[in-house]
């Protein structure tokens, strides 16, 4: 409880690793000349700088950039992680140092979809590089990237450590094995949290079974005998291990609890707040498989933190587009829908936000209209399925009983031959921003 950590769902790169990467190079030794033979330098690009052996030559991998990729970039790009390949040694990030500095530049790594610049909501966990953190990486690729004192460089990339207030482990029961002949399955496995009262979630940590391939776990509460019956009948009719879904867990009174992708580590709600689980029911693991490293056997397990009370219970709020008819060969198809909060609701909190649509949603929008008063709540400007996840507020907003929440979505349906619908399928779309509320 004690060190509860004020954060949840996606958290970026651990604190822990953050701790330990500052650049205290300890030992001095190597202050150039001498083992210049392993230097970049050799295959600079002529550089700006010609300091002989290349040490001196700002910025180096060793103390500008690792510290950036070790903090930023390591969750994923490490050995057996989901991205392609690491960028842990030097030699790793050299290899690709131009297609870094376009990736950063053009904000598609690290990925994220939520605007954080400041235009619309910032977040405390934005997986999201400083300005001048592009700045150095692009200024280290024109420069040929060069190494620098390797003993300079940050201690090891160190893997978050797990849940400290773990009550239960949920697991698939059973490995699994996507199909090799797709890019991506999406399938959800039923998972008993085993409850014989109602309990508040307040943490968790998934971990992947083969991080190669987990791309993204979302975990939906059932609540109710008809939801469990129906989720167990999509189970039932499905020959193989759960059963394909998509969007969503296929289930009406079905609630989105925890989203995760890689590198989130292990993540709590904020202080004094939990969802509420309830006794008796099951919940719904979806598992993301993205096959573009191979195809793995996969038992991915969740380990949640369970507490009989909290302070404040939240709840994850909807608001959605409610009829989405997307005619085809649009450029940006509009999806727009309402949420009026109840007048009697009173002072809320909102904590979060989880923005949420299927492949052809390109932007989407959230504002809040507060007695007269107009702000942006949530923006997405280039919409990637693959990176969907809940982030928290830097700043938490206030909401009361009154307000009204507005969603607009746009889709790219220039590709598709016939009117788009809503639903949970792949074939069709949804325009939902989820809101982490409390009183
Ligand atoms: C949350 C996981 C994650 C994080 C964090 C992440 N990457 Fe990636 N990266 C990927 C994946 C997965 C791919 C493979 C392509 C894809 O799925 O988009 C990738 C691909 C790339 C590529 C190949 C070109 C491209 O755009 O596809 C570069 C370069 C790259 N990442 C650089 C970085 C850098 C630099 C950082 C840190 C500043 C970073 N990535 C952080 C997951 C991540």
């Amino acid at each position: 409880m004690k060190t509860r950590r004020w954060m949840f769902l996606f958290t970026l790169a651990p604190l822990t690793t953050m701790a330990c990467t500052p650049a205290e190079s300890g030992t001095p030794g190597a202050d150039g000349s001498t083992s210049s033979g392993t230097m970049a330098s050799g295959t600079m690009s002529g550089g700006t700088t010609s300091s002989g052996t290349g040490m001196d030559v700002h910025p180096n991998w060793a103390e500008d950039v690792a510290p950036i990729l070790i903090k930023n970039c390591a969750t994923c790009h490490q050995p057996g992680g989901i991205a392609p390949f690491g960028l842990l040694t030097y030699d790793e990030a050299k290899t690709v140092a131009p297609s870094m500095k376009s990736a950063t530049g053009a904000r598609t790594m690290p990925p994220f979809n939520p605007d954080n610049t400041g235009d619309c909501q910032t977040y405390s966990d934005a997986r999201w590089l400083e300005a001048a953190e592009i700045a150095t990486i692009a200024a280290w690729s024109d420069a040929g990237a060069p190494e620098g004192d390797p003993t300079k460089a940050p201690p090891p990339y160190v893997a978050p450590p797990g849940l400290p207030d773990k009550s239960v482990t949920l697991d698939m029961g059973a490995s699994f094995t996507p199909d090799k002949t797709l890019t991506d399955e999406y399938r959800c496995f039923i998972v008993d949290p085993g409850l014989t009262k109602d309990q508040y979630l307040t943490g968790y940590d998934i971990k992947p079974g083969d991080k190669r391939e987990v791309h993204h776990v979302i975990m939906f509460a059932l609540d109710t005998d008809a939801a469990d019956q129906a989720a167990a009948d999509l189970d039932a009719a499905d020959p193989e291990d759960g059963y394909l879904c998509f969007g969503g867990p296929g289930v009406t009174a079905s609630r989105f609890v925890v989203g995760w992708a890689p590198g989130s580590g292990a993540s709590h709600y904020p202080a004094g707040t939990g969802v509420k689980l309830t006794a008796g029911h099951k919940m719904v693991m979806q598992v993301h498989y993205n096959m573009a490293n191979g195809t793995f056997p996969d038992r991915t397990t969740a380990d949640l933190a369970l507490v009989d009370s909290v302070a404040k219970e939240a709840t994850i709020t909807r608001v959605a587009a409610k009829n989405i008819l997307l005619p085809p060969g649009q450029m940006s198809a509009p999806a727009t829908g309402q949420l009026k909060i109840p007048a009697t609701a009173g002072d809320l909190t909102i904590w979060g936000s989880a923005p949420h649509m299927h492949t052809r949603g390109k932007t989407l929008e959230v504002t809040l209209d507060s007695g007269g008063a107009t702000s942006c709540i949530s923006k997405v400007q280039d919409w990637n399925f693959h990176w969907q996840g809940f982030a928290t507020y830097a700043k938490p907003i206030a909401m009361k009983g009154g307000d009204t929440l507005t969603i607009n979505c746009g889709y790219d349906t220039t590709m598709e031959t016939t009117t788009i619908h809503q639903g949970e399928s792949t074939s069709d779309e949804m325009c939902i921003n989820f809101l982490y509320v409390t009183k």
